[in-house]
This record gives structure tokens, sequence and C-alpha cells, in this order.
């Protein structure tokens, strides 16, 4: 394996363990290169089974039973707390309120910390220690925190968190303070505080945002661990919030990968959903521009996806081509609606998650995604992570009429 730069048409190639966020010619970003393997497609599947009943640490994580996909660290330098292993829940309640008979949620929210960025998190980490870092940092909206800050802990490395201040929920705040995270809050949104960050060079810092390709690498692995659960049968659909994009892109790689080596035949089509007042992606896939069409003021209550310049947006849409997906995005009041019937189906989420049902429900209606295809919506975040978004819409009138008429 090595990196290499993530547009087609650049030919860079960097040894697998450089440190560089970008391409040192075109400065677009990097990815792992998966391409000079040779797989063996039905014994690898009967291989990432059977690691299931080992109780090696790799092989308990949903993560690592991939490896083979992964860049490869002896065992004792792997950084992980079981990651993945979510169950693919089916929808009751959400189904007959979104119209589509055979939706399927796979919960990235109860992984160690809370939320999917544990799958990139142990990845990301695991190659920090790799270099011997000392210290580790994330700009977030919350999540990224919580989890670097955690798996940093693990690791022996001081993690330092760049959080937009007062945006932030308090309960994804206190969680990176309990992890020991250093916590700087920024006068300023994501974007912003994402920039602050990677204009510091005056000291050795080990950068963790999702432009990191070995976060890439581990949550991909939410795609081989679905289709694993499908017995290797493609769903129609999947679902999944989108913020900077870091995690369709994932996605994204990961089915390529798959498909390139012979493990499925169909591909999903992905469906990236995000709210109407933080939608850069949805105006550039509307509008066929070549450019971002980014969103200055980026606004909306799912506070873990309030962002306006995804920095992964051409990643994503090259991952909308090979999926034949789309960008939707979806109203406060759906997001709100769509979240309290999670929560009554017994599973509960975050709202930026809720983004994926209320999407569904749209495209549903519309008749864009059949009533009978086989959905899979992605959710991202824990119902606890933001318990002062439910306090306040509880009894909101949107949030009632949305379950009287499940
Ligand atoms: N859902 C949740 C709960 C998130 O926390 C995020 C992103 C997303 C969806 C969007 O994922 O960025 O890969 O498109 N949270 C980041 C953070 C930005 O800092 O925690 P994405």
């Amino acid at each position: 394996m090595y990196l290499r730069c993530s547009e087609p048409e650049c030919k860079v190639r960097l040894d697998l363990h450089d440190r560089s966020l970008s391409c040192p010619e075109c400065g677009e970003l990097l990815e792992v290169a998966v391409d000079d393997e040779k797989f063996k497609p039905v014994e690898l599947k009967r291989t990432w089974l059977e690691r299931r009943m080992s109780h090696d640490p790799r092989d308990s994580s949903g993560v690592w039973r991939f490896r083979d996909f992964l860049p490869s660290y002896k065992a004792d330098q792997v950084v992980t707390m079981g990651e993945g292993n979510e169950p693919l829940i089916a929808g009751q309640i959400t189904s007959k309120w979104s119209g589509a008979k055979n939706i399927f949620f796979k919960h990235l929210g109860w992984n160690p910390t809370a939320c999917f960025k544990d799958l990139g998190m142990t990845t990301g980490i695991t190659e920090a220690k790799y270099h011997g870092a000392s210290v580790v940092a994330c700009a977030s909206t919350g999540n990224t925190s919580g989890s670097m800050a955690a798996y940093a802990a693990r690791a022996g490395i001081k993690a330092r968190v760049y959080l937009p201040g007062g945006a932030v929920s308090k309960n994804k705040l206190a969680q990176a303070l309990d992890y020991g995270a250093e916590v700087v809050q920024i006068e300023g949104n994501f974007d912003e505080a994402l920039d602050i960050l990677l204009a510091k060079t005056d000291e050795d810092i080990y950068f963790l945002n999702s432009i990191n390709p070995f976060r890439i690498e581990g949550q991909k692995t939410v795609m081989f661990e679905m289709l694993e659960q499908l017995n290797w049968k493609a769903p129609d659909y999947v679902f999944v919030p989108g913020g900077n994009l870091g995690n369709s892109s994932a996605f994204g790689k990961a089915l390529m990968e798959l498909k390139a080596f012979g493990f499925i035949d169909k591909v999903p089509r992905i469906i990236i959903v995000q709210a109407e007042g933080a939608n850069p992606l949805a105006r550039t896939w509307r509008s066929k521009s070549k450019e971002l069409q980014k969103v200055t003021n980026p606004e909306t209550a799912a506070t873990a996806i309030r962002i306006g310049v995804p920095k992964s947006w051409r990643k994503a849409l090259r991952v909308l081509e090979f999926t034949d997906g789309m960008v939707i995005d979806v109203t406060e009041d759906e997001i709100a609606a769509a979240k309290a019937v999670i929560g009554r189906d017994g599973i509960g989420c975050e709202p930026a998650s809720a983004t994926t049902l209320a999407g569904l429900k749209n495209l549903v209606a519309k008749g864009i995604v059949p009533a009978d295809a086989t959905v899979v919506a992605i959710l991202t975040g824990h119902v606890l992570k933001d318990t002062d978004y439910i306090l306040k819409h509880q009894q909101s009138e949107k949030q009632l009429e949305a379950v009287e008429a499940r």
C-alpha cells in the first residue's frame, strides 16, 4: 500500500507513512491506495467471519477484523477498544412513517465514545503512535474531539481540540474534558477552527481531522461490516449524513475497492443528506458547478453538521458519480420529526443522524426511492450526545404530530 493523490488525473504517489496531508503537486487530499494486493474474495470473507470467534483484540474490533484492506501494523501497535460490531436493526415505526418497507439502521453511535468517529480514530491514532507523536489535534463540532481524546488517552498521547465556542453540545464538550483533552474554544465556526488549526506549523502536531487518510481507512470498514451482515448482497440505497464529508468519502472508497476486487457485484447508491442551512454539497450538486458552493454562515440545530466548507467535497462528488447517488437537504422540522420517530422506534440518535430518515421519507414521497427498496440508514451519533436538543424539542408541536402520524 502507498499514498496517492485522490485526484485521478494527478499521478503523485508517496510512501504509505508520509505525513503530508495534501498532494505536494496539486494540493488535493491524499488517500491510501489499495490496488496492488491479491485478494481471494471467497477465502477472505470466510476468514473475516472466523475472526469473530477469536479473542485477539484486533479480531474483536469491527475495524481491524478487516485489516487485510488496511495499512498493516504489528499487533501490539494497534490502539483499539473493540469498535464497530454494530447490528443492523430493522425499522418498525420508522418504516411506516417514512413509507420505506425495508429499512435497516446501522447505528454507529453504539461505539466506545458513542459516535462513528471511533472507527476512523482507531486507525488514525494507531498511525499517530507509529510516528511516535506526542500531541494530536483536531478541530471539531464535538464528536471527533471526544473520540480523538479517548483514543489518544489509550495511546498515552496528549490531545488538543479546537471547538467552535458555544456551538458544541455540552455533552460532547464534557466528554473531551473527561478523557483529558486540552480544549481550545475558537471564536468562529467549525470551518474557521479547522483553518486556524491547519495554519499551525510551529509545533510538531499530528492532525486527526478526516483529511487524514488513515481516518478514512477505518471508517470505510462500516461498508465491509454492513455488507457482511447482508450476506454480501448490497442494499439498494445507503443514506448517510453529510458534514465535512469524510464519512461519505470513506464509504465510497470501500465500495470502489470491494467492487474492483470482486467482493460485490452490485454497488448501493449513496444518498448524502445535509441540513438545509448547512448544505454546500447539495448546492454544488444541484448547480452542477465545478466549484464548491460554500455556505459562509452555516446554521442548523444539528450542530454536528454545521459546516459550510467541507474539505472532502471533491471525494464525495466522485462517490456520488461512482454509486449513481445523490445529495439532498432537509429542513429543521424534518430533522426534528425524524429524530422523534427514531426515538419512538426504541433506537434514538443525535439530530445530525436523523437527517437520514428525514431524507428517506422525502425521497419516498417524491417517488425517487421506491417503497420496496432495501435501504440502510447510517446513524452516526448516540441519543445522549445532545440532550439539550431533546429537552428543547420534546413537546414541540411538529414532534408530536410526527409521532401521531406513525
Ligand atoms: N453525524 C455526526 C453525529 C457527526 O458528528 C458528523 C461530523 C457527521 C454526521 C458528518 O460526518 O463530517 O464525515 O461528513 N462531525 C465532525 C466532528 C465534523 O467534528 O465531530 P462527515
